[in-house]
């Protein structure tokens, strides 16, 4: 027989997770307003809510921790960091910053100004957030198959071609630069081709545009890439990587993700002029050069996070555990984003809760039905993380409505997963009873959703 798949790890350490009441979790999440992210974590058994900083480091980075150095300037630490960048992705210029949208506020301020447009493949919501904040705008050229959940395509975070070039043919004065996310978080983890990266930057180039990366997934981009782009299935993962970031001019990294660690993050780029540029700003923003918002045992730890997650076996691991809660959704016949993304199930919930009028917040309904099921925290992707046209002031409806399963890295195992699948099937089967959703009580001007407090309708 072939022998099934299984972890390629062991565990070390454990931290206790503990179980709680269906009247607890009731008046836990009253008290926190009906948002998610209020609840303190001890009252969440299996946490979803994001595969950002929650991962389990090895012990090769714990025994890094040890080794930090802590100078303020030219600690051997940046330099590890420094080679890692260097050796993997191929940039010469880096600079530390402390997480992923600090990269961005950093590069942002150099590169974007008011009445920009910033075309791209769905920004992430940071991403957006900081070009809207400057009084520019993020334009969503990802091909119409992304927003087709039952849609097989492989590279649903693909850019159109036609809608990018068109945005450059009549807008071309206001684009400063093309921001491509890898894999794509907004569109369900949607990993991106080779294909597409190569032509989108020789679009750039003939536009003369810089192409950005925004990188906080790319090795499970590479991943995708090995395992369903002809040509690259005996590529190693490290060949891919050098590959896609050929196409880039400059990448913003939130280490949170694929470097495996708590918090950290980065800007690398190829040109020595955006290199002086940026370094202002991250003066300014985030610290000294050779640490810019990371202590030094944190940048060792993120060194050895990207070479590890560069590794077929380590990606294999954590994408086959997505996967696995995919299919167990899936045979309950609970509509999920199609191919499965890379690092979070997206669960359907316009055709879970049908009853429930997009002005109550249909995803947030559901994400709030699953932890008074369970325990169990996802996060909304939908109307409430969409906020409102800066303009205008509307709501924003997006096409899909999500509730998103983000699985930390090493942190859980398939028992935990068949927790997930069963509790959101026992809320499938209560689906008819669920037919208000919330309505707001408050928000904040930008990214409400984090601090959205909200009542029961
Ligand atoms: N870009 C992408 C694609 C992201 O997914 C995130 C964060 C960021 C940038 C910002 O990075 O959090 O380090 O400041 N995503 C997290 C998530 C928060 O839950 O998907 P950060």
């Amino acid at each position: 027989m072939e022998l099934p798949f299984a972890e390629s790890y062991k565990i070390k350490v454990v931290e206790p997770i503990r179980k709680s009441t269906r009247e607890q979790r009731l008046a836990w999440i009253k008290e926190a307003k009906y948002n998610l992210f209020n609840l303190r974590s001890e009252h969440v058994f299996i946490d979803l809510l994001t595969d950002s900083g929650t991962g389990a480091m090895s012990h090769f980075q714990w025994a890094e921790m040890m080794l930090g150095d802590e100078s303020y300037a030219g600690a051997s630490s940046y330099y590890k960091m420094k080679d890692a960048i260097s050796e993997l992705l191929g940039f010469d210029y880096f600079l530390p910053t402390h997480q992923g949208r600090a990269a961005e506020n950093v590069l942002f301020s150099v590169l974007v100004k008011e009445g920009n447009i910033v075309p791209g493949n769905s920004h992430f919501d940071t991403t957006k957030g900081h070009i809207e904040f400057r009084k520019a705008s993020a334009l969503d050229c990802t091909i119409d198959e992304a927003f087709d959940i039952h849609n097989p395509h492989p590279f649903k975070g693909n850019v159109d071609l036609n809608k990018l070039e068109a945005a450059l043919q009549k807008d071309g004065d206001r684009i400063p630069f093309i921001i491509i996310t890898v894999t794509c978080n907004t569109s369900g983890g949607q990993p991106v081709s080779m294909q597409n990266l190569r032509d989108i930057s020789n679009l750039a180039k003939k536009y003369n545009k810089i192409t950005v990366f925004d990188s906080a997934r790319f090795a499970e981009n590479a991943y995708f890439i090995k395992t369903r782009e002809a040509g690259y299935e005996n590529k190693s993962i490290r060949e891919i990587v050098k590959e896609m970031f050929s196409y880039a001019d400059a990448m913003t990294m939130s280490a949170k993700k694929d470097a495996i660690v708590n918090m950290g993050g980065f800007i690398a780029m190829r040109d020595q002029q955006l290199f002086r540029d940026a370094t202002v700003f991250n003066i300014i923003f985030e610290g000294y050069i050779t640490y810019g918002g990371m202590s030094g045992r944190d940048m060792n730890a993120l060194a050895a996070g990207l070479y590890e997650n560069t590794e077929f076996e380590v990606l294999e691991t954590r994408i086959e555990q997505v996967a696995y809660l995919g299919k167990r959704l899936t045979e309950f016949g609970i509509e999920v984003q199609q191919p499965y993304g890379g690092h979070a199930i997206f669960v359907d919930a316009k055709s879970f809760l049908p009853h429930v009028a997009k002005e109550q917040f249909i995803a947030q309904t559901l994400a709030v039905e699953l932890y008074i099921e369970s325990g169990v925290r996802g996060v909304e992707i939908g109307t409430l993380l969409a906020d409102r046209d800066p303009i205008t002031r509307e709501n924003r409806y997006p096409e899909l409505e999500m509730v998103r399963l983000a699985i930390p890295r090493r942190t859980y195992t398939n028992n935990h997963m068949d927790v997930v699948a069963i509790a959101l099937k026992n809320v499938w089967d209560r689906r008819d009873s669920i037919r208000t959703g919330y309505s707001l009580l408050y928000e904040a001007p930008i990214m409400r959703h984090f601090t959205v407090e909200l009542q029961k309708i």
